[in-house]
């Protein structure tokens, strides 16, 4: 049996979304808030599998964090760090490079997505991610990992990991650890096209909505996001051929914690006309008070670098002898 530990990242490869907002962070807060323990990673090192600037990337690092602490990330309740501060995490990534098989890497979706037709051209470590992502959460043998939707495929695989090491070396070491993809918020979709998620890294910025967005750049993402001209229905089913409009009413369920059907009851026979300023409203009551929160924290960054180190340092000690004995195990 092994303790229950929650375990999560987020990319510091641009601003957060509001689709790492309700599909990771706020899910991370409400864990934390329930008195499990918690380990929240900035992992800076899986951003660099596609290009960063440095500078970039350093300032994107605090920031990420800033919108951690500002969310409800309590630094004192649950370990909030920089993932290439803790070794560990690169250490395992080698064993388990060892340990998966190249026919599981390549069919990873995210990949294939990420690298479309210019495959010869990605970095080794694009490939590698998800061996990466299996040695985050099981230096911490982390038994529950909150995410998205789009991280379920990457969740199997840092199973059968597990598997494999326990089953290769004869030890029951490694948790097979849990996806926990739950809510409304777990798919949120781009505001352009309701076929594709939203994410930091699209290139358009009128696709999503940024935690450093104010009030008057949210209201006007959301007025011009892709809508068709029907009402909105009563039932979910009115809404099965209609992405853009589903993805609408799952982002006021996420941001209201209602059901989307709830949603639906309380709007039915409404046009975008009037939903999309309710929609707006919502999300800037939500939004706001993170945004300027996370804009005090970034007036202090010694004090953000001062908390991410002290995460390392706690998340240091729980990792460093389970590496230790994964070395052990395996004859080193
Ligand atoms: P991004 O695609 O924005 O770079 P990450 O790969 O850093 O996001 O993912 C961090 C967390 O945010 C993961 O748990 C992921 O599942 C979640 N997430 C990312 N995009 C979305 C989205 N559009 N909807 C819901 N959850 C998301
Ligand atoms: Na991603």
């Amino acid at each position: 049996a092994f303790a229950t530990r929650i375990f999560s990242g987020i990319q510091p490869s641009g601003g957060l979304t509001l689709g790492n907002y309700l599909g990771a962070l706020k899910r991370f807060v409400e864990k934390q808030d329930e008195g499990i323990e918690t380990v929240y990673c900035l992992v800076d090192m899986h951003a660099i599998t596609v290009w960063q600037d440095p500078a970039r990337l350093r300032q994107q690092t605090r920031e990420a964090a800033a919108g951690f602490i500002a969310a409800g990330i309590d630094p004192a309740r649950s370990i909030l760090f920089n993932q290439s501060q803790v070794h560990a995490h690169a250490e395992l990534a080698w064993i388990f490079n060892c340990v998966a098989r190249m026919g599981w890497m390549s069919r990873m979706t995210q990949f294939k997505d990420k690298a479309g037709k210019n495959s010869e051209n990605v970095s080794l470590g694009l490939f590698a991610y998800p061996a990466l992502m299996a040695a985050d959460i099981l230096a911490y043998k982390a038994t529950h990992v909150p995410v998205g939707e789009d991280q379920k495929q990457h969740l199997e695989l840092c199973r059968d990991i597990a598997a494999k090491f326990n089953n290769d070396f004869g030890v029951d070491f490694f948790p097979i650890t849990e996806p926990v993809i739950e809510g409304a918020g777990t798919r949120v979709m781009s505001l352009r096209d309701g076929t594709k998620k939203m994410s930091k890294s699209d290139p358009s910025d009128q696709s999503r909505i940024n935690l450093t967005d104010d009030a008057d750049m949210i209201a006007k993402k959301i007025k011009k996001a892709k809508t068709d001209a029907e009402a909105l229905p009563g039932e979910m089913d009115g809404l099965a051929d209609r992405p853009e409009a589903r993805n609408l009413v799952n982002i006021y369920a996420a941001l209201a914690d209602m059901t989307p059907q709830a949603v639906l009851t309380q709007h039915a026979g409404a046009q975008f006309g009037s939903f999309k300023p309710a929609l707006a409203d919502l999300a800037v009551s939500v939004m706001s008070p993170i945004t300027t929160e996370m804009n005090r924290l970034m007036q202090d960054v010694a004090e953000i670098d001062r908390i991410l180190g002290e995460g390392a340092v706690r998340a240091d000690a729980i990792a460093r002898p389970i590496v230790n004995d994964v070395y052990d195990i395996v004859g080193m």
